[in-house]
């Protein structure tokens, strides 16, 4: 038995994570740390908490007492650090919550780590660790910067961020690499680009866009809807994190991604498309539709889009070169887009009241300062 410490286990991906983990292995305890912040919603993964192979613990990974705590009291083998805050828009905002979180929390993480794990020196001066110990940072392609029109993000990629999201996930992804190098920590990087699917927070492009058809509220497309973003199902990703953790080599880095790039403009089309077509074979989900709208369904297209001013910064396309850790542990992404968005359109018109639960006050306030005027 295995003990993973996974933070931020009730945001989207590390959900999603905790289901994939407890679906497929009856050898892993799973304690969640997670700071319910705006992001992270507790139902989204109650069903999983048992108490005995799931535990779910709310606190910061920046609090050094808990994370202390929760790794001596549990005996915790593998850490998985999703936690962060994730948002770019958000990072525009307000940078300095950025720089807490995802640098500050990632260096407490790391430091609780090496006290947990240290067992003694080596001839050499360097720390070394008890056995099958792991620190895991969950990072992203968005620490590469941007490309042009041609070429992918490997591992050799030079960082180059430009958001202060992405600037403090790079800062993360340096500070996991000195304490790689400087205190031999077993450590593993995978830089995955956007993942899509079940429980993603509804500012994200994809559940936004489904969310405003429903209302049928105009659809922001920032700048000219031509920047491009490379999707990835979320479960794709989870099965790239459990590989790289069993099996990745120590101190190495893994983009994963599936080479599923698109113009952002194709996916607000794409899900008008579907959005339209589960409207048309299931008219019960009409009643999901305002009530002077359920009978006429060509509103649903091209009309509702409003290109709205450009996101500051806004990097033009990224493209995931993933044949490291296809090579490497034979990794591949089982789920193509088309039956993914598919996949996720569906979930998005069948899980309102997941969507509802996690969109109250806080949310309707962002969304207004964020899109008014724009
Ligand atoms: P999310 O915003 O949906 O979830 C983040 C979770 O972290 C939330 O549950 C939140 O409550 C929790 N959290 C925030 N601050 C915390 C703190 N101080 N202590 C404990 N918990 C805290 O994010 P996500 O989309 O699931 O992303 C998860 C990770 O994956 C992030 O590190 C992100 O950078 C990375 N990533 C995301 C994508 C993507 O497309 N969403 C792609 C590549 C990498
Ligand atoms: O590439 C991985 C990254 O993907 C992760 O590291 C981030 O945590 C995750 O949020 C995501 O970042 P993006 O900025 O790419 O995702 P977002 O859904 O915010 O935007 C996707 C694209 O759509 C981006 O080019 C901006 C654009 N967009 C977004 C919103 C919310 C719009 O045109 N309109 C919108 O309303």
């Amino acid at each position: 038995m295995k003990t993973y410490l996974v933070t931020g286990a009730a945001g989207f991906i590390g959900s999603n994570f905790v289901k994939y983990m407890l679906g497929r292995y009856d050898d892993v305890r799973l304690v969640c740390l997670d700071l319910l912040t705006y992001a992270g919603y507790l139902g989204t993964i109650d069903e999983n908490i048992d108490g005995e192979r799931c535990i779910f613990v709310r606190g910061d990974i920046g609090d050094r007492k808990l994370v202390d705590s929760l790794m001596k009291d549990y005996d915790v083998d593998v850490v998985v650090n999703f936690a962060a805050e994730s948002h770019v828009d958000r990072s525009i905002e307000n940078p300095q919550l950025f720089l807490q979180t995802n640098i500050l929390g990632t260096q407490t993480l790391l430091e609780a780590a090496k006290a947990a794990w240290q067992t003694g020196k080596g001839a050499d001066g360097f720390p070394t660790y008890r056995d099958g110990v792991r620190y895991h940072q969950v990072s992203t392609d968005e620490v590469y910067g941007s490309l042009g029109k041609e070429g992918y993000f490997t591992e050799n990629t030079p960082l180059d961020p430009h958001s202060p999201y992405s600037a403090s996930k790079a800062s993360a992804d340096h500070f996991v690499a000195a304490y790689r190098d400087t205190y031999h920590l077993p450590v593993s990087i995978t830089r995955c680009s956007n993942n899509y699917g079940p429980y993603h927070f509804p500012e994200k492009l994809i559940p936004l866009i489904l969310g405003n058809i429903l209302k049928a509220k105009p659809l922001p497309v920032y700048g000219k809807g031509e920047n491009i973003r490379d999707w990835l199902y979320v479960e794709d990703h989870c099965k790239a994190i459990d590989m790289v953790v069993r099996n990745g080599k120590p101190g190495n880095i893994y983009n994963v991604g599936g080479h599923n790039e698109r113009q952002n403009i194709v996916i607000v089309r794409t899900i008008l498309t579907l959005v339209r077509e589960e409207m048309e074979q299931n008219p019960e989900l009409r009643t999901l539709l305002p009530a002077d709208k359920r009978e006429d369904l060509s509103w649903i297209g091209e009309g509702l889009i409003t290109y709205v001013t450009d996101r500051l910064g806004h990097d033009l396309r990224y493209g995931i070169d993933p044949q490291k850790i296809k090579d490497d542990l034979g990794w591949y992404p089982e789920t193509d887009f088309e039956t993914g968005i598919r996949k996720t359109v569906h979930w998005y018109l069948t899980h309102r009241e997941w969507v509802e639960a996690v969109s109250g006050d806080d949310y309707q306030q962002y969304y207004e300062r964020m899109y008014a005027g724009r």
